[in-house]
């Protein structure tokens, strides 16, 4: 019998790009929880079975895994700063648990969960691994440190075949995330905030989704952890060069301190979130500019022979073109 597959997240960038891929590669059965109010339209018109329901809904969870070999839980509150803590934990971490228990019952047999390097909060002595240790710096953070502890626990108290990976910053067609970059470059206004100095490692997203698939697969990854990020870092300087060159245009040596901005970045989620409003500025996203983020990818290409192909040009370039064709920039 063709294998169940069950995707989370699978209306967001990365989640959609692995359920894309699974029914390409077409060699199993694949479902995805939506919410209602989801845009899934185009994904039951590619041939997945919509399971509607919500990681804040046990019952609809319990429906989704039914049947289901492996769960890809890919599905986050992640770009929503206007969520109150309650709301982001009763997401990342009470739906996870949850997810876990329902799958643990339906006799799922392997569950992988996607955690990320942000649970090591900055790397001080690059470049961070697995054994790295956990240091949170926000609440989206620590969401992610607490249900990645939880899903390694369940694992091994229950027997499920948990594998956790750890993505580092992802791009690529369809994330709207460092559109943001892309567009000051472009406009010519990009000042570099802070040095410009600090390394960021990347993923292009279809080499990370080529790692989760072995993390789904392989037998040796059962039980373990994996950093899944390009095989290198950059200086930021270097990224945003990178991007203009891309986009053919030059951008200013101009620097702006970051501490202000950091502090103007507190002021807006002090405001906003009481409104229900996503802040324009926020110290996650000031933190983009001030926490090296530098890692090994050295036990994945080992244990899972996982082996990144886009390298950054490359990727940047195919990114640029996407918001180009979607009119973006
Ligand atoms: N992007 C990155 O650079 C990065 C880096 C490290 C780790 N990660 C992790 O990678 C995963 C995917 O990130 P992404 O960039 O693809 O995020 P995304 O585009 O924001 O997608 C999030 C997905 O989660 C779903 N979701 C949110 N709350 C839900 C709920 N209560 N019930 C059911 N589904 C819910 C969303 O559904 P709706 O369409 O209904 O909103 C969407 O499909 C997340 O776990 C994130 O923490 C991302």
């Amino acid at each position: 019998m063709r294998p169940a597959v069950l995707v989370t997240g699978a209306t967001g960038f990365l989640g959609g790009h692995l359920a894309r891929r699974l029914v390409d590669n077409g060699d199993c059965d694949v479902r995805v929880l939506v919410r209602r109010d989801s845009k899934s339209a185009p994904l039951e018109d590619l041939g997945m079975e919509l399971s509607v329901g919500d990681l804040m809904d046990r019952d609809s969870l319990r429906s989704a895994v039914s049947g289901v070999d492996i769960v890809y839980h890919i599905a986050a509150s992640f770009r929503t700063e206007h969520l109150t803590r309650d709301d982001m934990w009763r997401t990342n971490v009470q739906g996870t648990q949850d997810l876990l228990e329902v799958s643990h019952e339906a006799g799922v047999q392997r569950f992988v969960h996607c955690s990320s390097v942000g649970v090591h909060g900055a790397i001080n002595d690059p470049p961070g691994t697995e054994e790295s240790p956990f240091d949170p710096g926000d609440r989206y953070q620590e969401t992610k440190a607490e249900a990645e502890k939880m899903a390694s626990d369940f694992g091994e108290q229950h027997g499920l075949p948990v594998v956790i990976f750890r993505p580092a910053g992802i791009y690529g067609p369809d994330d709207l995330r460092f559109l943001k970059l892309f567009k000051s470059v472009n406009s010519g206004v990009f000042r570099m905030i802070g040095s410009g100095k600090v390394l960021y490692q990347m993923i292009f997203v279809e080499d990370l989704v080529d790692g989760v698939l072995l993390c789904g697969m392989s037998n040796k990854a059962v039980g373990e952890v994996f950093i899944l990020t390009g095989d290198r870092p950059h200086s930021l300087n270097s990224i945003t060069q990178t991007i203009a060159e891309t986009l053919g245009v030059e951008i200013s040596s101009l620097r702006i301190p970051s501490t202000p901005v950091y502090v103007a970045g507190a002021l807006c989620e002090l405001v906003c979130r009481p409104l229900g409003i996503n802040p324009p500025l926020y110290r996650r996203r000031v933190d983009f500019f001030r926490k090296t983020r530098a890692f090994s990818i050295e036990k994945a290409q080992e244990v899972l022979g996982f082996s990144p192909k886009v390298d950054l040009e490359e990727g940047l370039r195919r990114t640029a073109t996407w918001y180009e064709e979607q009119g973006l920039l």
